[in-house]
């Protein structure tokens, strides 16, 4: 795996529902194992970008590259099966199973009994895989308990553990703290730095501008269907950013350019939407 070479890069994506334009051009890149913040309003676009990525939707114009090489997912279990895991608002688990199941989920490794006909979900194995991905995450949850006992925080463990089941290398999380408590909120901060350190690259979609400053290396903004800036995290404040979510441009007291041009800011450059 070439480092220089994004994991993930989207190139020119248009979306089209009937008369909405949800994506206009997106252009986005994330590196192998990088935390990667995507903020913006309710409606720029951010979840349908994500889709056209995971292969829910078909983008109407543009391309994925994944390593460099053009990629089209036609479902989701083609986005999947490349290594890309997307953890859904309420994450998609079923109540009625246990901690294991979830996280294999119709994956569940098989072993044959009686002839090579005959094959029942290995529970032991399934049982020591849970297990696993638990402990490279520090969380402690037992596998046989059914996952409607869990709380909220639990619930997203078990997720983000389903993703590491099967070596996912690009995790996102679409709004993910919304329904959790401050320590919970505490308690994701470190899943997300510990998928870092995992070499998993994550896409974290929040509005909230402390999460994606504290967990971070880089961010876009996205505003009614395009991206509009794009930087290393230290290279922005929250209030700057906070004001390009929401007029899409940086502060005039810091001279942002309404042509979009390149220029310095704190010592470092500013990259305008569209220009990588
Ligand atoms: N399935 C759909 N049908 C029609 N419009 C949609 C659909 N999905 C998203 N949209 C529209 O696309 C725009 C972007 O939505 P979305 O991607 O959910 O934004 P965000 O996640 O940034 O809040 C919104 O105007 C939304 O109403
Ligand atoms: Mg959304």
């Amino acid at each position: 795996m070439d480092p220089t070479i994004p994991l993930v890069k989207l190139t020119g994506i248009h979306k089209r529902f009937g008369a909405v334009h949800s994506l206009r051009g997106v252009d986005l890149d994330v590196m192998p194992g990088e935390t990667f913040g995507l903020l913006g309003d309710n409606a720029a676009g951010k979840s349908t970008l994500m889709k056209v990525l995971t292969g829910v939707y078909q983008p109407d114009a543009g391309t994925i590259e994944l390593d460099g090489v053009e990629r089209t997912f036609p479902t989701p279990a083609s986005s999947r099966n490349a290594g890309i895991e997307m953890i859904y608002q309420d994450f998609a688990l079923s109540d009625n199973l246990d901690v294991r199941a979830n996280i294999f989920l119709g994956r569940e490794p098989r072993r044959r009994i009686l002839g090579p006909f005959l094959q029942v979900v290995d529970t032991k194995a399934t049982e020591r895989e849970t297990k696993r991905v638990l402990e490279m995450l520090d969380i402690e949850i037992n596998p046989r308990l059914k996952v409607h006992r869990l709380s909220g925080g639990q619930r997203q463990a078990v997720a983000i553990g389903r993703a590491l089941a099967f070596d996912a290398r690009l995790v996102i999380m679409d709004e993910p703290t919304a329904n959790l408590s401050v320590a919970k909120v505490d308690k994701l901060i470190e899943v997300t730095a510990r998928l870092k350190k995992l070499g998993i690259a994550v896409i974290i979609i929040t509005h909230r501008l402390d999460e994606a400053f504290a967990v971070a290396d880089r961010i876009a903004v996205m505003r009614q269907g395009s991206v509009v800036g794009r930087f290393a995290a230290g290279d922005v404040t929250e209030t700057q950013v906070a004001h390009l979510i929401s007029h899409g441009a940086l502060p005039e007291q810091d001279g942002a350019q309404p042509d979009g041009s390149k220029r310095r800011l704190f010592g470092s450059t500013i990259q305008p939407a569209g220009d990588r």
